[in-house]
C-alpha cells in the first residue's frame, strides 16, 4: 500500500525560486496516497501559478486571509486543523521570521499560528540570508518551539552564488514526511476489522428488511484507525457513503455474508462491530416475487435468527485482543450495554440511545455515547461521529500503551473527566 494513504498534508508555498520543486512534491505526495491542500503566499504566486497548484493537488488553492469565498469553503482555522502535518516548502526567510515571532498578517502566517498540528519547514534562500544571525536565531527559536526543520542543501543557487541555502529535493522532503508520519502512526503494524452499516435481509427477490443505519459512525472509525496507521478491513452493509481512503472495504448485503467476510478477515488485532446487523431473517425467501392474491390476507413472514457476529468474533479461536461492540438502545442504554457486554463476551461496548426525538442518531452526523467496559462507564459529551471515532481510537491507543497485549479495562479511561463509576 502507498506509504501515505489516509494522511493529509497542508502544504504552504512561500516566495522563492524553489517553489517549482513544490509542484513535484505535491505530485509525489498524491502518488503516495496523501491528500494535499495548498496555501500559496503572495510571493509564492510570483513563482508558481494557483492553477498548476490546484490542478496537481485537485483541491482549490487558498491564497487570501480575507477571501469570503475561501473562508466560507474552508476557513483558516479548519485548514490548520484538518491536516496531519503542515509542510512549509519553500520556507522563505521572511516567513520563517514571521513564524518565529508569532506574526500573523496573511493567510499562511495566520494558519501557522492558529495550528495545533506538527509543522515541518524546508528553508530556501540565498546563502548569505541563511547564514545571517537573524535567520539562525529564528531557526533556533523555531526548533525550540517544536518545528521540524529540514536543513537546506549546499550547492549552486539560482542567483549564481554557491553555498548553503538551496531547498532540498522534493524526493528528500517526501522521505522526511514519510519518516515523520510513520513515527506518528501509533497503530502502525496493527490490523483492525470494522463492521458498518445495516444488513438487508431478503423477503423475496425484490423486497428486503433493512434498518436506518447510515454507516457514518462505522466508516468514521475505519478512517480514524487507518489514519492512526492500522491496516483496516471494513465489512459494510449497503450504505451511500464512499469507501474510506486506504481501507480495504468489503461490501455485503446480508448478515450471513457479513459473518463470512468477518470470519475470513480473522486473525486481526482488534475488531469494532458498529454494524446494525438484522437480528432476524426470513426463513425461506421464495425464489420468485410474492404476488398479491385478490381478496387474500397479507402473507405471514416466518423469521429465523441471524448469527450474532460480535459474539462469534468474541469467542473465536483467533479472537482479536480487543473486541468492541455497539449497543443501540431506545431505553436504559447503560444497563442494556453492560448486560450485552457480558452476554456477547466483548471487551468494550459503545452504547448510544437511539430513536429519541431531541437527539436522533440514525443518519445524523452527531452521536452521544457511553463507553462501557467491565469496570467503568465513561459518558462522552455530544460529538460529531468523526470526533467519536477519533476519541475511540485514542482510547484504543491508550489501552494498547497501558496494557501491551494484556486486557485491562481501566486503560480505556483516556478521558477521566467524563468517567463515572458503575
Ligand atoms: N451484532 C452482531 N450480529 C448480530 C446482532 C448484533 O454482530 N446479529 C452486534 C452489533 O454490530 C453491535 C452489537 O452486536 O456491535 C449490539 O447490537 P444491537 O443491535 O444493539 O444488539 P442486539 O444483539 O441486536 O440486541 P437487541 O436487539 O436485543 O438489543
Amino acid at each position: 500500500m502507498p506509504s501515505l494513504v489516509g494522511k493529509s498534508v497542508l502544504l504552504i508555498i512561500s516566495g522563492g525560486i524553489a517553489a517549482y520543486k513544490s509542484l513535484e512534491l505535491i505530485r509525489l505526495l498524491r502518488k503516495n496516497g496523501a491528500s494535499v491542500r495548498c496555501v500559496l503566499t503572495k510571493g509564492g504566486s510570483e513563482f508558481v501559478t494557483p492553477l498548476s497548484v490546484a490542478a496537481l493537488s485537485e483541491h482549490p488553492v487558498y491564497t487570501d486571509l480575507f477571501s469570503l469565498k475561501d473562508e466560507s469553503e474552508m476557513g483558516h482555522i479548519r485548514l490548520s486543523r484538518e491536516a496531519d502535518l503542515i509542510v512549509v516548502a519553500p520556507a522563505s526567510a521572511n516567513l520563517l521570521s514571521k513564524m518565529a515571532n508569532g506574526i500573523a498578517d496573511d493567510l499562511a502566517s495566520t494558519t501557522l499560528l492558529a495550528s495545533n498540528k506538527p509543522i515541518m519547514v524546508a528553508p530556501a534562500m540565498n546563502p548569505e540570508m541563511w547564514a545571517k544571525p537573524a535567520t539562525q536565531r529564528n531557526i533556533d527559536t523555531l526548533r525550540k518551539d517544536g518545528v521540524y526543520i529540514v536543513d537546506p542543501a549546499h550547492g549552486e543557487m539560482a542567483c549564481g552564488e554557491t553555498g548553503r541555502g538551496r531547498m532540498i529535493e522534493a524526493t528528500e522532503i517526501l522521505q522526511s514526511i514519510e519518516n515523520f508520519l510513520e513515527a506518528s502512526s501509533p497503530l502502525s503494524g496493527f490490523s483492525a476489522l470494522v463492521t458498518s452499516g445495516p444488513t438487508y435481509e431478503p423477503i423475496d427477490p425484490v423486497r428486503f428488511i433493512g434498518n436506518r443505519s447510515s454507516g457514518k459512525q462505522g466508516h468514521a472509525i475505519a478512517t480514524a484507525l487507518a489514519r492512526a496507521g492500522a491496516t483496516v478491513t471494513l465489512v459494510t452493509g449497503p450504505v451511500s457513503l464512499p469507501d474510506p481512503v486506504g481501507v480495504q472495504t468489503i461490501h455485503v448485503e446480508t448478515a450471513h455474508e457479513m459473518r463470512d467476510a468477518c470470519l475470513n478477515a480473522l486473525p486481526s488485532d482488534l475488531a469494532v462491530c458498529a454494524a446494525a446487523v438484522a437480528d432476524w431473517r426470513v426463513k425461506a425467501p421464495p425464489e420468485h416475487k410474492m404476488k398479491k392474491q385478490a381478496g387474500s390476507a397479507p402473507p405471514a413472514l416466518n423469521f429465523t435468527e441471524n448469527p450474532d457476529i460480535l459474539a462469534m468474533i468474541s469467542s473465536h479461536q483467533n479472537r482479536p485482543k480487543l473486541v468492541i461492540g455497539f449497543a443501540a438502545e431506545t431505553e436504559n442504554a447503560r444497563t442494556a450495554a453492560q448486560e450485552k457486554l457480558i452476554r456477547k463476551g466483548c471487551d468494550w461496548i459503545i452504547a448510544n440511545q437511539v430513536g429519541i426525538t431531541e437527539f436522533p442518531v440514525f443518519g445524523s452526523d452527531h452521536n452521544q455515547v457511553t463507553l462501557v467496559t467491565r469496570s467503568i462507564c465513561d459518558d462522552w459529551p455530544p460529538l460529531s461521529k468523526q470526533e467519536v471515532a477519533t476519541r475511540l481510537v485514542d482510547a484504543i491507543i491508550n489501552h494498547i500503551k497501558n496494557t501491551g497485549s494484556d486486557q485491562n479495562d481501566n486503560a480505556a479511561t483516556g478521558h477521566p473527566n467524563f468517567s463515572t463509576a458503575v
